[in-house]
């Protein structure tokens, strides 16, 4: 199969149908994902969250998430790669957010790149865009800026839907080649999916987008606490690794394993 290229995502909008995408931060993972067919793997900065226990994305560096994109780009065959812009790493300035890209892409082998916020942000986007880095925006609630939106909140409820629709709009003029929306009432994704020719990408922002994205240890039932409301547990992953992990130490404790056909003979 060839790999999933941005023409295949606007075709995927011109032609009325959905893409599928992940997150992934490992080679495992990544290849099981590519291998099922997702069209594309994003490595979130939620791997912040998901992977180091932090408790917020923000604490994230350019280094740690170049690992996590060399380790999911040499998993994926098909997917598209594309990698999360860490907080600090392109606010300063167009001229920071190609320099921290070109890392990305040069260092971390992604194929696009992702970052959080509205108009202002459609130079960053511009000049990204002119120096070869494909950008796919990420509206609504932005957890990178969790302590400016006053925690999880839905965004773009009302007249902040008309200010959404603008902010989208500017991104897709700036180049940008989708535009993500998390949390956001389905009424005002599906107003700004209409508004764009790009794929649009929704995370708690119901039906109408092109595509949709989850977190994937949500998605498998990985983590312990509820799960947000826009969270689709396809599997227990959760009660499965703690069940063999039990069942292991037994097997330890008990001195079933290792049973003969797990040793080395003598000849
Ligand atoms: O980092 C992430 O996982 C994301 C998705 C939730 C969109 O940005
Ligand atoms: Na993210």
């Amino acid at each position: 199969r060839p790999r999933i290229r941005l023409h295949h995502l606007q075709a995927a909008k011109d032609q009325g149908r959905k893409f599928a995408m992940l997150t992934a931060y490992d080679t495992m993972m990544a290849g099981i994902f590519d291998a099922s067919g997702i069209e594309v793997l994003l490595v979130g900065d939620s791997a912040a969250n998901t992977v180091m226990g932090y408790s917020s994305t923000l604490p994230i560096t350019m280094d740690d998430m170049i690992v996590f994109a060399k380790s999911v780009v040499s998993g994926a065959s098909h997917a598209l790669v594309v990698c999360d812009m860490p907080f600090g790493s392109y606010e300063v300035s167009p001229e920071q957010a190609v320099a921290s890209a070109v890392r990305l892409m040069k260092e971390g082998g992604v194929h696009a790149v992702k970052l959080e916020g509205g108009a202002f942000f459609a130079p960053h986007v511009r000049a990204l865009v002119a120096a070869g880095v494909p950008v796919m925006a990420h509206i609504g609630f932005t957890p990178q800026s969790e302590h400016a939106l006053g925690g999880y909140r839905v965004q773009g409820r009302g007249e902040a839907g008309d200010l959404m629709i603008a902010d989208a709009q500017a991104l897709e003029a700036a180049g940008a080649f989708a535009v993500l929306m998390e949390m956001v009432p389905t009424s005002t994704a599906r107003r700004v999916d209409e508004a764009l020719h790009v794929p649009t990408v929704g995370i708690g922002a119901g039906g109408a987008t092109t595509g949709q994205v989850l977190v994937w240890q949500d998605m498998l039932g990985l983590g312990s606490g509820k799960s947000a409301r826009f969270v689709k547990k396809y599997a227990d992953l959760r009660s499965v690794v703690a069940g063999a992990a039990t069942a292991y130490r037994e097997d330890v404790l008990g001195g079933t394993f290792p049973a003969a056909e797990h040793e080395f003979p003598e000849s």
